[in-house]
């Protein structure tokens, strides 16, 4: 469906021409004088210097031209030449009854849809994900199912840092607690055991125990060095201990990723770049974009006009391991190859904008994509605690993502239990699906690149711009739905009547903003364009709940018109819940 300002427009275009003017005048916006009008045209203004006439001569030859319009219940003129469009009440439901019929609520399928590969989440194997990972995870999903919505093919990938330093620490420290094990032997020939020679539990302490070492003892920092590269190159224990790590670690991060309602469709990771390297170095040497540089393989990615220095890319270290942005090129190389993406989106903290500008210049000297593919960044800013600093444990650590997912069920478990007699099993399934909204709501509702605050009172407070106040308007109209249904079984459905009172009239006005809002929340990758909408969709929702005795109401059509707002209401918000990546209770 068209967008009611398309709409608008539409209508006021042949006005203007009809009187002389060139239709590209028509333009319409949202009033900012929502006491006098909802829309209005400041066409006059702008056609004024090209006609040499008054505003207000231009303004009331188009008004002429309006008369009779279905559209509009009046459109006047307002000094100096301001057009002050008001809608009608029936145009205004019957639009709302065409997006009630529509499956997409209004929402135009993209024409020519547009594969994207979506790299989010970035979580490392064999380190408990911690909040760190929450943003990506939260924020990726959620412009994922946004493009989907908009009818596009987005292909998200968990891209797992599984080929780095890690793995190389977590050989040498396996290595010296467990010499005797046959991955170590270079000479042995047999099979390898079938079970991994460590648990999850294994792994979370091993990892740190061996990066503290590594940071103390600059020899136990070579040999994970030299693990790592070994590995890479193919070393046959060290990609059997590698697989045991993977099998070990993946069940542990699916389960994570799990209960935030984050869905990858590729697990890959950084060691599948690993068949795509060679020919990539070989093809950068000799196309000449590559150069050696005390015994490393750069790339230059310097350009004039930059405001900042833009060390050059590093392609391979001296010793030739591959590097961050080595996998990060070959993978390009692979979604290339596998998918032919027009886009190649990236969500990871804004503090690896750098690497991101390099890769990318890199990526388009060596030709790695098509010009017209975009490789797109989006850096978020980071999660901080009360203090200001990157939110912590209380002791001071780095905080596990199930933990903090604990803390909030636990107290969103409190203020349901607070609020009201309730089944205590009921209260802690409620817990956990209103505690998901409260923490993706909590970060989605900010703009991605800024820092923002964890506040655990706040993101689970039922009040206020919060997932929880969210929730609660969607229950409680399930609520009302409920209540008229059980009186009104079988009766026909009807068609939305032109508004009654103000606050029906703000809500209707909400409710069509509703495909603007998604196409623009794709367009900036912007999930917290979807919050904001739902915030004043809810609060409208809720004036109008409290103005309006709806169950009561004695008007039967009346009534009928309302409950079918208010289940418009609901399929809208509903729908923005599920794109920002979480779903309401029954009760709450
Ligand atoms: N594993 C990385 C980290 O924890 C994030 C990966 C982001 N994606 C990418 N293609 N580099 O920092």
């Amino acid at each position: 469906m068209k967008k009611l300002l398309t709409l608008i427009e539409e209508e006021l275009a042949p006005a203007f021409e009809k009187a002389g003017y060139d239709a590209s005048y028509a333009r319409a916006a949202v009033s900012n004088r929502p006491d006098l009008c909802e829309f209005q045209c400041n066409g006059a203004m702008a056609a004024a210097k090209a006609y040499k006439k008054a505003p207000a001569v231009i303004a009331n030859d188009v008004a002429a031209n309006l008369k009779g319009s279905r559209m509009f219940e009046s459109a006047e003129v307002a000094n100096p030449g301001f057009l002050n469009l008001k809608l009608s009440g029936s145009f205004l439901a019957d639009y709302l009854n065409d997006m009630q019929a529509d499956e997409n609520l209004s929402v135009e399928k993209a024409k020519d849809p547009l594969t994207i590969v979506l790299d989010y989440g970035g979580a490392n194997v064999a380190k408990p994900l911690h909040v760190g990972h929450l943003r990506p995870a939260i924020i990726g999903e959620s412009i994922k199912r946004i493009g989907r919505f908009l009818g596009h093919r987005v292909i998200g990938d968990v891209h797992l840092g599984d080929w780095g330093l890690q793995m190389g620490l977590i050989i040498v420290e396996l290595k010296r607690r467990q010499p005797q094990l046959p991955y170590f032997q270079e000479d042995y020939e047999g099979e390898y055991p079938k079970e991994a020679p460590f648990t999850i539990n294994d792994l979370e302490e091993i990892y740190p125990a061996a990066s503290r070492k590594s940071k103390e003892d600059e020899q136990y920092r070579q040999e994970a060095l030299e693990a790592t590269y070994q590995l890479q190159k193919g070393r046959r224990g060290y990609r059997a201990l590698w697989r045991h790590i993977m099998d070990v670690s993946l069940p542990d991060l699916e389960k994570n990723y799990d209960r935030l309602h984050v869905e990858f469709d590729l697990w890959k990771g950084e060691s599948d770049a690993e068949p795509y390297i060679a020919d990539m170095v070989e093809k950068m040497k000799a196309d000449g974009i590559a150069r050696e540089d005390q015994g490393a393989l750069v790339v230059d990615v310097k350009e004039e006009g930059d405001a900042k220095e833009i060390p050059p890319c590093i392609i391979l270290k001296s010793d030739g391991a591959a590097l961050y942005a080595t996998t990060d090129l070959a993978t390009i190389v692979e979604r290339q190859k596998l998918y032919q993406p027009d886009e190649i989106f990236y969500v990871t903290d804004k503090r690896q904008e750098m690497h991101f500008i390099q890769v990318f210049r890199c990526a388009r000297k060596a030709g790695l994509v098509p010009e017209k593919t975009k490789l797109t960044f989006l850096g978020f800013g980071t999660m901080n605690g009360k203090d200001g600093k990157p939110f912590k444990t209380r002791d001071g650590g780095v905080m596990r993502l199930e933990q903090l997912i604990g803390d909030i069920e636990e107290e969103m478990y409190r203020k349901i239990v607070d609020n009201h007699e309730i089944d205590p099993q009921e209260a802690k399934e409620t817990a956990k699906i209103v505690g998901l909204s409260a923490l993706k709501y909590g970060d989605l509702s900010n703009q991605a690149p800024k820092d923002y605050i964890f506040d655990i009172d706040r993101f689970t407070s039922f009040e206020g711009n919060t997932g929880p106040y969210i929730l609660y308007t969607i229950v409680r109209i399930k609520s009302i739905l409920n209540k008229y249904g059980a009186a009104h079984a079988g009766q026909e459905d009807g068609a939305m009547q032109a508004y009654a009172n103000a606050s029906e009239k703000a809500l209707m006005l909400e409710l069509a903003r509703f495909n603007g809002v998604m196409e623009n929340a794709f367009e900036e990758a912007a999930p917290h364009k979807v919050c904001s909408y739902i915030y004043d969709l809810a609060n409208a929702f809720n004036r109008f709940y409290h103005e309006t005795k709806i169950l009561t109401e004695e008007d039967k059509a009346r009534q009928a018109s309302w409950i079918l707002l208010l289940r418009l209401v609901r399929r809208v918000l509903e729908c923005c819940i599920g794109v920002l990546g979480f779903e309401a209770p029954e009760r709450m």
